[in-house]
């Protein structure tokens, strides 16, 4: 089975690549409808250099000031494309760097934020722009959400899952430092529903992403695919796996369909259900964490790796929505949701992106159901499993028996060698 991705360099030429094809008007717009706010989702090669224009037309003339949070990952021209479109638009804009790390999406940084916001005079009309990966988003998205009891805010996300997930739906937040908890990290336990104005999704920037950000983005992207007649795109796994070679190539006009058809899947789910309080076990929002239940125990493990080098320890979380994939097709082979050929399929494509789909060092089944015992998907003490159909469908299972979760950890158990 050919991977792909193999480098961490292997796509760095992508921005100069792209660059030429810089575009002012959007290849793709998905809507998203939700009870709260209807906006779109605006996707094109090169956006980024209108994204003042774009942000006049969504938010009208009024608005006059603007806070661009950015991270500081980013390459330069990156930032002053923004704030040059921007101002041509007729905004005054501050800039707020954010260092992009789960420590930092925190109180601390949520409080320098909000102090810049006013020490700028942003005004209730003025929006946020939010450029950055998911923790950028997470935490200007939740500044925006209550400075002033509620700004815009624009999300400009910069990685590939915070462009196919975490931009689009409205959550925002932080953790919170809980000394004495495990890393002391609660993660998310802050925030709130803020939908955004617009979101910019701009492919170009993933040039400078480096390539284990690109395939965890991807196990996100699988992970929609799987579901996809959820939303009525049935056909988006064969398809991920037939242009994988190009995905990681950022060709253009791949990357605009594989966005624009995930953003779809997200888009449609969330306007089922935008707070996630469907309570009935055949979907909503929850579905969107097939894989998850596994993942987040597979992540607080923390002394995993996704090849086995102590080095490339923790587990990215794609890495672990990779794993927890494969155990949840399995656990749903056993289950009866799905056949047993799903799991070779996933497992297949997951190899081809270069995710992993077994792991070295596993802890007891013991071990990872306590773990599991943690996820908030377990509700009221009962353990919520999304297990995935042969149809890229997928079932809520409450309570599913101990043979079933155990199968799915032993699926991608591998011993050290
Ligand atoms: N709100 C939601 O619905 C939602 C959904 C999923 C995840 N999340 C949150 O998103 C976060 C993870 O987001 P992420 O995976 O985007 O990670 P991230 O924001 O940590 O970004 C990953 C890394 O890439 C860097 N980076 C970002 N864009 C870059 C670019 N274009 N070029 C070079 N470097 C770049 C960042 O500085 C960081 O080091 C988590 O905190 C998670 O809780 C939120």
């Amino acid at each position: 089975v050919s991977r792909h991705g193999g480098s961490d360099h292997d796509h760095s030429d992508g921005e100069d690549h792209m660059a030429e094809q810089t575009t002012t008007t959007p290849s793709h717009t998905v809507r998203v409808n939700t009870a709260s706010r209807e906006y779109d989702v605006v996707i094109g090669h090169g956006l980024l250099a209108s994204i003042g224009p774009l942000t006049r037309a969504a938010l009208g003339p009024k608005p006059t000031r603007t806070a661009i949070v950015y991270d500081d990952n980013l390459p330069e021209h990156t930032i002053t494309r923004a704030q040059g479109s921007l101002q041509t638009a007729g905004f005054a804009p501050t800039l707020i760097k954010v260092h992009a790390t789960e420590q930092l999406k925190s109180l601390a940084t949520l409080s320098t934020i909000l102090g810049e916001l006013a020490a700028a005079r942003l005004d209730r009309l003025d929006p946020v722009i939010a450029l950055g990966g998911g923790i950028v988003g997470d935490v200007a998205g939740f500044a925006a959400a209550v400075y002033r009891r509620g700004v815009p805010v624009v999300q400009c996300p910069t990685t590939l899952l915070s462009m196919v997930d975490a931009a689009v739906g409205g959550k925002t937040g932080i953790n919170l430092l809980m000394p004495g908890a495990d890393s002391g990290l609660r993660k998310n336990l802050v925030g709130a529903f803020h939908q955004p104005h617009m979101v910019v999704v701009d492919p170009s920037v993933l040039g400078t992403l480096p390539v284990r950000h690109l395939r965890s983005g991807l196990a996100e992207c699988i992970k929609h695919a799987m579901i996809g007649a959820e939303a009525s795109d049935a056909g988006l796994l064969d398809w991920t796996e037939s242009h994988l070679d190009s995905i990681f190539r950022l060709e253009p006009r791949t990357l605009g369909e594989l966005l624009a058809r995930n953003i779809a899947i997200k888009a449609a789910i969330v306007a089922t259900d935008e707070r996630e309080d469907l309570e009935n076990d055949s979907g909503g929002r929850a579905l969107l964490n097939l894989g998850h239940t596994f993942g987040h125990a597979l992540e607080a493990v923390g002394t995993l790796s996704p090849d086995g080098r102590r080095e490339s320890a923790p587990l990215q979380h794609g890495e672990a929505v990779a794993l927890g994939l494969v155990a949840a097709c399995v656990a749903g082979r056993e289950m009866g949701t799905c056949s047993p050929m799903l799991a070779r399929r996933v497992a297949a494509i997951l190899h081809s992106a270069g995710l992993p789909t077994a792991v070295e060092g596993l802890p007891s089944t013991a071990t990872l159901m306590e773990l599991m015992g943690h996820d908030k998907k377990v509700r009221a003490g009962r353990l919520r499993l999304i297990l995935p159909t042969d149809s890229c469908t997928a079932r809520v299972v409450v309570d599913p028996p101990a043979a079933v979760v155990s199968a799915g950890w032993d699926a991608i158990r591998c011993p050290a060698h």
